[in-house]
């Protein structure tokens, strides 16, 4: 309330949006550090968000996790804890948290919630424990636990390029760099069965295409952050689409389908709409989610498509957006 001193109860409230990728992180390099084994390259969407805050609190007895009001245990609290304890030991601190985090979309159901629940988690435990980090510094903190959050430090497009034994992460261009419009089909409201960690781990252990995923992946990040660049539409799309369905045959291949019917109608409609001259192209992540990519002059009217497309429960449509940010801090 007020009064508090530095050993009274410190808060920090933060909003981050979710990224998609064009071109997919997918699979990790072997060994310790959750270093992705393929390049990505994302945009960040402006029409989800996460809102977190985190309260560094001398009477909690352990770290506690809410999602939405639904007290967390198991590995979400585990995975929460592991961003807490690096923040607590740089800055000497020693007090438990109180983490409450809210999703306007579905959790954990391939909308990519992770990326911005991380981004946003890392942020706010960095604010609320008074540590003077740069951006690159608490990106990395995230990375650390969920490489995709990394992205979302950025605005606008972000890469994430694997190093030696981290990863690099920027911006590629502003956000508006090129006027698309991203329209994330929901199809169901449930938690995904694989999640993405598990489900790399397990292709990049098992699918017999993995290595050839993991070369194609290289080459074509190089060819989608060019078409990015060159600000050329139809070719960022139809790289993208590749790219994801690409990533996608390795799972299939090993029986991990993320797909549901109503997704493959989805993708099926996004080829009528090409077919009848509309640019429109498809990507999907760990979930039965589509995301379509179109020019933003020709949203309205693909969101009414899409939206007709039985099982697709709403389409929510966004813009390239905005970087994780601090929207309140103080005293508790
Ligand atoms: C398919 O970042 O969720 O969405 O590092 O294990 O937490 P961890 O994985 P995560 O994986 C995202 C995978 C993806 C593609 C992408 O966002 O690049």
């Amino acid at each position: 309330v007020s009064g508090s001193s530095g050993a009274g109860a410190r808060f920090a409230e933060v909003v981050s949006h979710p990224n998609i990728a064009l071109a997919k992180y997918w699979g990790k390099r072997p060994g310790d550090g959750n270093v992705p084994a393929t390049p990505s390259l994302s945009v960040t969407l402006s029409g989800l968000s996460t809102k977190t805050r985190v309260t560094f609190d001398p009477k909690l007895a352990h770290d506690e996790l809410t999602i939405g009001g639904r007290s967390m245990s198991g590995a979400p609290l585990a995975r929460a804890t592991e961003i807490l304890d690096a923040a607590r030991k740089a800055a000497s601190c020693t007090q438990f948290a109180r983490v409450e985090s809210q999703n306007d979309f579905p959790t954990a159901s391939g909308l990519a919630s992770s990326a911005s629940g991380f981004s946003a988690l890392a942020l706010a435990a960095v604010r609320a424990a008074r540590l003077d980090w740069d951006v690159a510094k608490v990106a990395e903190l995230a990375r650390r636990t969920s490489a995709s959050a990394a992205r979302s430090f950025y605005s606008g497009f972000a890469e994430l390029v694997p190093e030696e034994s981290a990863a690099r992460v920027a911006q590629v261009a502003p956000k508006d760099h090129l006027a698309l419009s991203v329209l994330a089909c929901v199809v169901t409201e449930d938690e995904k069965a694989v999640s993405s960690s598990d489900g790399m781990r397990k292709v990049a252990a098992e699918s017999p295409f993995y290595d050839a995923w993991v070369s194609f992946a290289a080459r074509s990040f190089a060819d989608i952050r060019a078409a990015l660049l060159a600000k050329d539409f139809e070719k960022l799309g139809a790289l993208s689409e590749r790219n994801a369905l690409a990533m996608h045959a390795t799972a299939q291949a090993i029986g991990v389908f993320y797909m549901q019917p109503t997704s493959l109608a989805v993708l099926e409609e996004v080829r009528r709409l090409r077919a009848r001259g509309t640019l429109a192209f498809a990507t999907m992540d760990a979930g039965p989610h589509v995301k379509v990519l179109v020019p933003r002059a020709s949203k309205d009217a693909v969101v009414a498509t899409l939206g007709a497309v039985p099982g697709v429960l709403r389409v929510i449509a966004s813009e390239p957006g905005d970087a994780a940010r601090v929207v309140a801090e103080g005293d508790a």
